[in-house]
């Protein structure tokens, strides 16, 4: 099962604590990058006593961690960095949550085998199959849109948009997009964040009816096979336990309804904020549309809505020249790497026609790297096209708060008020 840990998965292990440490804040997002640079510059391996992790912000560091599986193992990935409280952990196990770990948690050897499976369908050739019906949402959601101006455009897009083009993926009615939506955002708070002990426990039961409708649907497509995500799945297994169990089915289903449209979210979020923000990297792309798959490709390095993600050491290892002891925690910073001026030049600044932009670590990299980020690139591609189309004029309102969900891995603005047509 999943790792439900009801006390700090910390290791019993010694970590020296120092000044620079303890001034890492994890879950707060203003000022992160100028942080990760101090970091890179000053310290970049230290402990985090607040996470128990340490922390790594070089990406010829992170590199090395992500290609070597045998000695950093990925099942913690989606351990509560908040530890659930017992009565809650006593409250899934009795009532028969059993989400298991299938990918993005999950070790060789079993990881290599699942994984095979789950590519049989979440492979570019698919989503690509889907890009007229996506194009189709998209320009649903912008017709909706038109004779506005000021709108909030997470709430009236791209909050929802990420989440309805999986679901055609999965099979799912529109009708329950809003219900998965509020479950992911629940589970990833209680995965990434810090709730309460009361908002914790009140947490468990959607994490539970979520489980169990993950469970559902795997029965109604043996009952009734379609073309979708679950029906593949089990038409790959045939009924195999040693292909894939009925459970890492339900699980696999569990994962990707989380894994691929909060990230999609964030990553759109991110970019259109960037390109706002640096007017005139939108007047470019309005002017030359060639350049939106690179501009695609920067606002994930600029702005990665994966801004750390985690790996647990399985022997005593060295990473840039500190030892850290066997069974330690590591939190790679996506977002650091990405910023890291031994890649990138002037890596600050925001550039649509940047020529190394494609070399981000956003997707993570090695046996885990995002499998679902074709699917990614198509999305935020198409969403670009269509707004810089219709709505060349868009500006940020100016001077609003931005607001970040508190989270140590994801990242983006949780409101984006913008004029339209200028
Ligand atoms: C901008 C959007 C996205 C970002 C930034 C993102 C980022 C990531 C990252 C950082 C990882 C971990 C990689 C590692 O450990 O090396 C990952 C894994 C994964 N992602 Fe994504 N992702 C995105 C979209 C998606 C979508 C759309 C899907 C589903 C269709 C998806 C499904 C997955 C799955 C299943 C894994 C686990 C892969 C494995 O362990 O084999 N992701 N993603």
């Amino acid at each position: 099962m999943t790792r439900l840990t009801s006390s700090w998965d910390i290791p019993d292990v010694a970590a020296p604590v120092s000044d620079f440490g303890k001034t890492y804040r994890p879950f707060a997002h203003e000022g992160m990058y100028d942080f990760f640079k101090a970091a890179r510059r000053e310290e970049p391996v230290f402990y985090c006593p607040e996470i128990g992790y340490w922390v790594v912000t070089r990406r010829k560091d992170i590199l090395p961690i992500f290609r070597d599986p045998d000695r950093f193992s990925a099942s913690i990935a989606l351990s509560p960095v908040t530890p659930f409280p017992d009565a809650m952990v006593r409250y899934l196990q009795e009532n028969g949550f059993g989400a298991e770990q299938t990918q993005v948690n999950c070790d060789r050897p079993k990881h290599t085998r699942v994984r095979q499976v789950a590519a049989q369908f979440l492979n570019m050739k698919v989503f690509h199959s889907y890009e007229p019906q996506i194009r189709a949402l998209v320009t649903d959601y912008v017709e909706g849109l038109k004779g506005r101006n000021r709108v909030d455009i997470v709430d009236a897009m791209t909050y929802e948009l990420p989440a309805r083009v999986l679901f055609l993926l999965m099979g799912i009615p529109d009708s329950e997009a809003r219900k998965i939506k509020e479950w992911a955002d629940n589970r990833l708070l209680m995965t990434f964040g810090k709730l309460s002990e009361a908002e914790l426990l009140e947490a468990g039961k959607g994490l539970l009816d979520f489980w169990k409708y993950c469970q559902r649907m795997i029965e109604d497509r043996q009952a009734e096979p379609r073309n979708d995500y679950a029906s593949k799945l089990l038409e790959v297994r045939d009924g195999d336990d040693s292909v894939l169990t009925l459970n890492e089915a339900a699980s696999l289903v569990f994962g990707v309804l989380l894994a691929g449209h909060e990230t999609t979210t964030n990553g759109l979020n991110n970019v259109l904020l960037e390109l706002l923000r640096h007017r005139d990297q939108w007047e470019r792309l309005v002017a030359e549309p060639d350049l939106i798959p690179n501009a695609v490709e920067e606002g994930l390095r600029f702005s990665s809505s994966v801004i750390a993600w985690r790996r647990r050491a399985l022997e005593d290892v060295e990473i840039g020249g500190v030892a850290i002891p066997k069974g330690s925690n590591i939190l790679v910073a996506l977002g650091s790497a990405n910023h890291d001026e031994s890649q990138f030049e002037d890596p600050e600044v925001f550039d649509v026609a940047r020529k190394n932009a494609r070399e981000h670590i956003a997707f993570g990299n090695g046996i885990h790297f995002c499998i679902g980020a074709p699917l990614a690139r198509l999305e935020i591609r198409i969403v670009l096209e269509t707004l810089t189309k219709t709505f060349p004029n868009m500006r940020l309102v100016p001077q609003q708060r931005l607001d970040w969900v508190e989270t140590i891995a994801f990242r983006g603005p949780v409101r984006l008020m913008v004029d339209l047509e200028g």
